[in-house]
This record gives structure tokens, C-alpha cells and sequence, in this order.
């Protein structure tokens, strides 16, 4: 956060005689601009509940904090029809990805949380993907965190899902990977709840610089 402290004085500097500019600042906060895209069908469901916790954190810090519930949008399957790649990035189908896609460009950073199903991330976490391809390559320079749930207790059993998002990472230019929160041991809505993952979401949110 931005501090100023009084400087100490010193007889006889320049920097003291009067009319002259002082300094005061030692630290500089930047607000950054966080986009949560949360892809469980479930509202208020586990990873819905972790991307709370990490916007708790995160506007606690002084940051401007807005989440989507992708399911809950209207976004349709990439065609691959490559129109998009001839047009200036416009693609054919006219739904919420144009919009959601010009918010994921201007964010400083996304958080990108999805269930685990069949040890991937979900159809609708991958359907925004696949829909970035209009105007991928202007996703430049974003800090990205991952949150995944599952009932799965083993950490080291999320990688193939976590390995998604990153794949989508290497295809970005500047894209740079924050953090992940592993939401494991979660089956029924809101077991999160009494996990430490909670406090891992929150924590994630708030040291966002
Ligand atoms: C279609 C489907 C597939 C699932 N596949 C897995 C799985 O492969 N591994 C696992 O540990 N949990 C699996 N689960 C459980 C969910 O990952 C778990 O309930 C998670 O907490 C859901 O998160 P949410 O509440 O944010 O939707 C599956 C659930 C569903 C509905």
C-alpha cells in the first residue's frame, strides 16, 4: 500500500530549504485490475466458494475485483471455421465471448477456477478457452492463478487438469503463472468450507501486489 513516512530531517540539505520538493513516498501501490472466471456449473459449489475467498483477499489489497460465472453466459463452441483469424478477430457467433474476451485483454490478472471432471478441466472452462482463439494474441503480459476442486484428496492428482490451463498459458504471449489453489477432498457443495484451502484462496487473493 502506498505509505508515506515524514523524511528525516537534515540540517543544511538542499532538499529542506524552502520551496523545494520532497519525496515523501517510499512505496508505490498499483490497483490492478482482476478478472475471476469461475466455470462450475454449480453456483456457490466449491471452486465458486475459493474464488470468493480469493477476491475477499484480493479487495481487501486495494485491487478492483470482478468474477464472471461462465456458465451462466452465453458462449458457444468454437466453430473452427478460422473466420475469426480473417475478420480483424470478429468471430461469426454472436454471444457474451466477445465481451468476456475484450475484459480477459484488459485484465492485469485472470484467475481461471474449474471443477475436476474425469480428471480435466470442465466443458465450460474449456469452451472459454477454445473461444479465445478470435483474439488470443492479445492477452499479453497477465498474471494468471488456477483454482481446481475435486473429491480427489491427492494434489498430484490435479496436474493433468492444471496442465490445461497452462497449455492455454504457452499459447500467450508474456502469460505468467502466479499460483494455484488445489481445492482436493471436496465432493458435495460447499465441503470446501472446512478445508484450508479456503485460507490458501484467501491468502492467494491478498498478496497480490
Ligand atoms: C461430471 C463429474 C465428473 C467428476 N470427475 C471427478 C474426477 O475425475 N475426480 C475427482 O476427484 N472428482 C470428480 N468429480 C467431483 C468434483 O470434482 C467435485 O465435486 C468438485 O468439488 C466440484 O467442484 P464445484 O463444486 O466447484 O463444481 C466429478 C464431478 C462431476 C459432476
Amino acid at each position: 500500500m502506498y505509505s508515506a513516512e515524514e523524511p528525516e530531517y537534515i540540517p543544511d540539505c538542499p532538499l529542506f530549504a524552502s520551496g523545494s520538493i520532497v519525496v515523501l513516498s517510499k512505496e508505490f501501490f498499483v490497483m490492478k485490475t482482476i478478472l475471476v472466471l469461475s466455470c462450475s456449473p454449480r453456483k456457490k459449489g466449491n471452486s465458486d466458494i475459493l474464488c470468493d475467498q480469493f477476491i475477499k483477499g484480493a479487495e481487501e489489497s486495494g485491487h478492483k475485483v470482478e468474477k464472471i460465472r461462465i456458465p451462466e453466459k452465453k458462449i458457444g463452441v468454437c466453430l473452427g471455421c478460422e473466420q475469426c483469424q480473417e475478420n480483424g478477430g470478429i468471430c461469426r457467433q454472436k454471444d457474451d465471448m466477445t465481451e468476456i474476451l475484450e475484459k480477459m485483454i484488459q485484465a492485469d490478472v485472470i484467475v481461471m477456477a474449474s471443477p475436476v471432471y474425469f480428471y480435466t478441466i470442465n466443458a465450460q472452462a474449456k469452451t472459454l478457452i477454445d473461444r479465445t482463439f478470435a483474439r488470443y494474441t492479445a492477452i499479453r503480459d497477465t498474471s494468471f492463478y488456477f483454482i481446481v476442486t475435486a473429491a480427489d484428496s491427492e494434489e498430484s492428482m490435479m496436474e493433468r487438469t492444471v496442465e490445461c490451463f497452462r497449455g492455454f498459458l504457452h499459447c500467450l504471449q508474456g502469460a505468467v503463472e502466479k499460483g494455484v489453489i488445489y481445492g482436493v477432498g471436496a465432493w458435495k457443495k460447499g465441503d470446501i468450507k472446512s478445508l484450508a484451502s479456503m485460507v490458501h484462496a484467501y491468502e492467494m487473493g491478498k498478496s497480490i501486489e
